[in-house]
């Protein structure tokens, strides 16, 4: 089912079971069987992630449940689901076996929490009166809502302290620095990622808090990240959202319906990584930047010149000169004074494919506003987050090109970074860590 013609409000409706019902129409049997609160057994849960991930035709229904399992991990082509809860961990032990069994006992509970049920079979009240209880109960009654769990390796997990230095994949480096940076060292870096995305966000941050729980002692939170409000699309079947400068934003990404691109941009080879690194074949890496966006500047810009900044229309999104938001950008086409159409600084020519030797990147970023800075402003902005196939090779010398001479940088500051191996999806009674440890 599209959601284009779904209302805003309506999206933000979907936390209540009842209302979803009559909501969202083609909810699947899988989907209301795996409902939270109902007895979910592992088998209604394989009915549940019965169809691979990497290509949709339609996108699923906001509260239906998304595949586990498949050849690549959910939450990278999966159409973007409408919320994100990101979380960056440090391991605290150095015990790698202690690790191993975490990575173990993380995928049964995520498996189990997107297909809609609880974090652990005791759910709220099996452990009895005397125990915590093994799921924390906000969730409980609401369905899967699209949940997806998406782990990643951070550069600083491949140090001595687990024996993993040399199963490092070459591509997995630390971001070199950019111009104009200005990083906060409390928003950067982490040995290990979870990015939950889905339709409702209590369900996100649930799925968060209870993977963070079953971690105590192993990991601790570095830093994390809500994001309301899709900024991407990364499917055909999704109208394109809107970031907070008003712009469409999401037009021109790889999207799940082009096997080719994404072959090409987003997931790794077997041959890319021909030594330690070849657990990541299938897999694909993380960049988040947290970018926060001086909004009130922004307010005060007039829209011709927050047009020729993106260098698209505001209202259709269409490259400037053109009229469909998804007409090919003409680089070459003279505005009406006689200067290119697209600004030689603009954002979209700076960034496309034909400036950058035909680089792309899956970007599939979320809207936040994390309360005000004490001077009056706004603390929101744009928390970039995209999937590549080689860092270094991609964003990297995007970003460059974009530090350099975007203009939308008077408006912007990046402020949190981050980059993390994002391995294979996980066939039948596989678990996450096993490729990692061999
Ligand atoms: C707050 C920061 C940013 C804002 C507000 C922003 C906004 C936009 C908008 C409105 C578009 C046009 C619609 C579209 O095709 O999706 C766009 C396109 C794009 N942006 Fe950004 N962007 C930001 C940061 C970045 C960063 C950090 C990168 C990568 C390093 C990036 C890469 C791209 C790419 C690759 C495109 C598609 C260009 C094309 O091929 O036409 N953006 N962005």
């Amino acid at each position: 089912m599209s959601d284009e013609g779904l209302s805003r409000r309506r999206l933000l409706g979907v936390s209540g079971t009842a209302a979803v019902a009559g909501v969202v129409a083609g909810a699947t049997t899988a989907g209301a069987l795996a409902q939270r609160g109902n007895a979910v057994s592992r088998g209604d849960e394989a009915t549940a992630a019965g169809a691979p991930t990497s290509t949709a035709a339609t996108a699923p229904a906001l509260d239906a449940p998304i595949p586990f399992r498949g050849e690549h991990q959910a939450g990278i082509v999966t159409p973007a689901q409408d919320r994100l809860h990101f979380v960056a961990l440090d391991v605290v032990t150095k015990d790698r076996v202690q690790l191993q069994q975490l990575l173990e006992d993380w995928t049964r509970a995520a498996e189990r929490m997107t297909a809609g049920a609880e974090a652990a079979p005791g759910g709220l009240v099996g452990g009895g009166p005397n125990r915590a209880p093994e799921d924390t109960g906000e969730a409980f009654g609401l369905p899967a809502s699209g949940l997806t769990i998406t782990i990643g390796y951070g550069p600083s997990l491949f140090d001595d302290r687990f024996g993993l230095a040399s199963r490092r994949p070459a591509a997995l480096q630390d971001l070199p620095a950019f111009t104009g940076d200005q990083l906060d060292p409390r928003r950067t870096r982490g040995d290990l990622c979870i990015q939950a995305c889905a339709n409702d966000p209590q369900v996100a941050v649930h799925a968060v808090r209870n993977l963070v729980r079953l971690g105590f002692g192993v990991v601790a939170v570095r830093w994390s990240q809500l994001g309301f409000g899709r900024t991407s699309s990364t499917s055909t079947t999704q109208a394109t959202p809107r970031n907070l400068f008003g712009f469409k934003d999401g037009t021109n990404n790889v999207k799940a319906e082009e096997p080719e691109g994404l072959a090409q941009h987003v997931w790794v080879a077997p041959q890319d990584e021909p030594h330690g690194g070849a657990w990541m074949a299938g897999g694909s890496y993380l960049v988040a930047r947290r970018i926060r966006m001086h909004i009130e500047v922004w307010d005060r810009t007039s829209l011709q010149e927050q047009e020729d900044v993106i260098g698209r229309d505001k209202k259709e999104g269409a490259p400037l000169g053109q009229s469909k938001e998804f007409d090919t950008p003409d680089f070459s086409r003279k505005g009406p004074d006689g200067g290119p159409a697209i600004p030689v600084n603009a954002h979209v020519r700076l960034a496309h494919e034909s400036q950058l030797g035909g680089i792309r990147i899956l970007r599939r970023g979320y809207n936040f506003t994390d309360g005000s800075d004490g001077v009056g402003h706004l603390d929101a902005g744009l928390f970039f987050v995209a999937y590549m196939r080689n860092p270094g090779k991609q964003f990297v010398p995007m970003q460059r090109a974009l530090a350099k001479a975007d203009v939308l940088n008077e408006y912007i500051e990046h402020n949190g970074s981050a980059v993390f191996a994002c391995p294979p999806g996980l066939g039948d009674g596989e678990h996450w860590g096993k490729a990692l440890f061999g």
